[in-house]
């Protein structure tokens, strides 16, 4: 098979360069080592910024999100058991969009099947090779057979875990990398929110999350210690636990039910760079991970595709400058986006190594935050996400 531009990982960058490049005119081929089912039954993120949305629409699948998304206008920080409204659309003229992952995940899988372009799913042994001559190649067994596409340009959407980034020379790599001593255990209900904004909450037994996926279904997180297993959590111990981590009346309006679905993520924050090695190119989760406090993850995946799916347009046009600067203008935004959410959790987590000077540290910080408009602007501006 030959292709313009083979793209591996068939998660939400994968998936989007796809429906970029395609509107644009240029042939792609997505491999996914896993099937549709599996990679739409992973539960993850669920803010949207404007730029994303607006990448959403500019290939033509907002229409679902536009009427089933929720707008945003602000959140609740909570600490000492008070909820403090941030408004992120009266300090920043913008607000967000709670539309899940999976959905955005399904309107790009249903747009790419209607467009008739081709997504191999369960390809095993997937191979990346010739990126830094000028004859590219992707190698994946498929029901037993063997398969090789030749290609211009490799595109590496294939997350954290994935094959293209550990096929880079690793003297070629600089690594960057925190590893936080917990995880989220969260939790997906269909039961109506506990409020109509999210809540991120500040509480000497760890941090908890309140947030949503439409008006009947819930997702809460709390924090866990990073050894800890899914199967010890019953959903009982899982709303008790949530609970004594909100203010009584809060708690108090809390709806339970049976979970849809319970996992651990570890948190972690991650860069690899640079992003481009000849004809290959990282985006999204296989370039860099932030830990999922600042919900910056699934935006940060979008806007690298943006700029590559514009870079590789430029050229087919002639103009080689955008693939040259594609790698320093997303590390831009990265590291302003890991330097948020690196704060946002550090503000919000109880560490276990910290004593009480770190304590009243953050109890000092919160305080100043909700009580100084500066400091409240500088958090809602970095969370609807800065300007490209
Ligand atoms: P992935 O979604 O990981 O997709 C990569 C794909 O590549 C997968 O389908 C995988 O199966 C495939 N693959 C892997 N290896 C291979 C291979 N060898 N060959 C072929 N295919 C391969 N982000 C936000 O912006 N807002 C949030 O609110 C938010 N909340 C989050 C909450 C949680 C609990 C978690 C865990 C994450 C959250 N995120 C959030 C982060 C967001 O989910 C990720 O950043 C996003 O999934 C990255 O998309 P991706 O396509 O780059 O990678
Ligand atoms: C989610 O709804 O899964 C979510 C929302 C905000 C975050 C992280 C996760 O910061």
């Amino acid at each position: 098979m030959r292709t313009q531009v083979a793209i591996i990982g068939a998660g939400p960058s994968g998936l989007l360069l796809g429906a970029l490049l395609s509107k644009a005119g240029i042939d792609n081929v997505i491999v996914e080592q896993r099937s549709a089912d599996y990679v739409l039954g992973r539960i993850r993120a669920g803010v949207l910024e404007q730029v994303a949305v607006d990448l959403l629409d500019e290939v033509g699948i907002g229409a679902r999100m536009h009427a089933e998304g929720l707008p945003h206008d602000g959140f609740d920080l909570c600490f000492d058991d008070r909820r403090h409204r941030i408004d992120l659309h009266g300090l920043t003229g913008k607000r967000v969009m709670v539309y899940g992952q999976t959905e955005v995940t399904r309107d790009l899988m249903d747009a790419r099947r209607a467009s008739g372009r081709p997504t191999v799913y369960e390809a095993a042994d997937v191979g990346v090779h010739g990126f830094e001559g000028k004859a590219p190649g992707v190698r994946y067994v498929k029901d037993g057979a063997r398969h090789e596409i030749q290609c211009d340009f490799i595109a590496g959407c294939d997350g954290f875990h994935g094959v293209c980034r550990a096929s880079v020379p690793q003297d070629k790599l600089a690594l960057h990398e925190k590893v936080y001593p917990f995880g989220w255990l969260g939790l997906l209900a269909d039961v109506p929110p506990v409020s109509h904004e999210l809540i991120y909450v500040n509480h000497p037994r760890g941090f908890a999350l309140c947030s949503q996926r439409s008006r009947t279904r819930s997702r809460y997180y709390v924090q866990c210690a990073l050894d800890d297993q899914v199967e010890h959590w019953s959903d009982d111990a899982f709303w008790a636990e949530l609970k004594r981590r909100l203010p009584a009346d809060t708690a108090a309006q809390l709806t339970t039910g049976p979970s849809i679905e319970k996992s651990i993520a570890p948190l972690r924050s991650f860069v690899a760079e640079p992003m481009r090695f000849g004809r290959l190119f990282l985006a999204g989760d296989a370039a860099h991970i932030v830990p999922p406090t600042g919900a910056k993850g699934l935006n940060l995946a979008a806007t690298d595709v943006g700029y590559l799916s514009q870079s590789l347009v430029d050229y087919y046009q002639g103009h080689e400058q955008g693939i040259a600067t594609y790698s320093e203008r997303c590390l831009r935004r990265i590291w302003r986006a890991e330097r948020f959410s690196w704060w946002m959790t550090s503000l919000m987590h109880r560490f276990p190594d910290n004593g009480s000077f770190d304590h009243k540290m953050q109890s000092a910080e919160l305080d100043y935050l909700v009580n100084s408009p500066a400091a409240m602007t500088a958090l809602a501006e970095n969370y609807v996400g800065l300007p490209l």
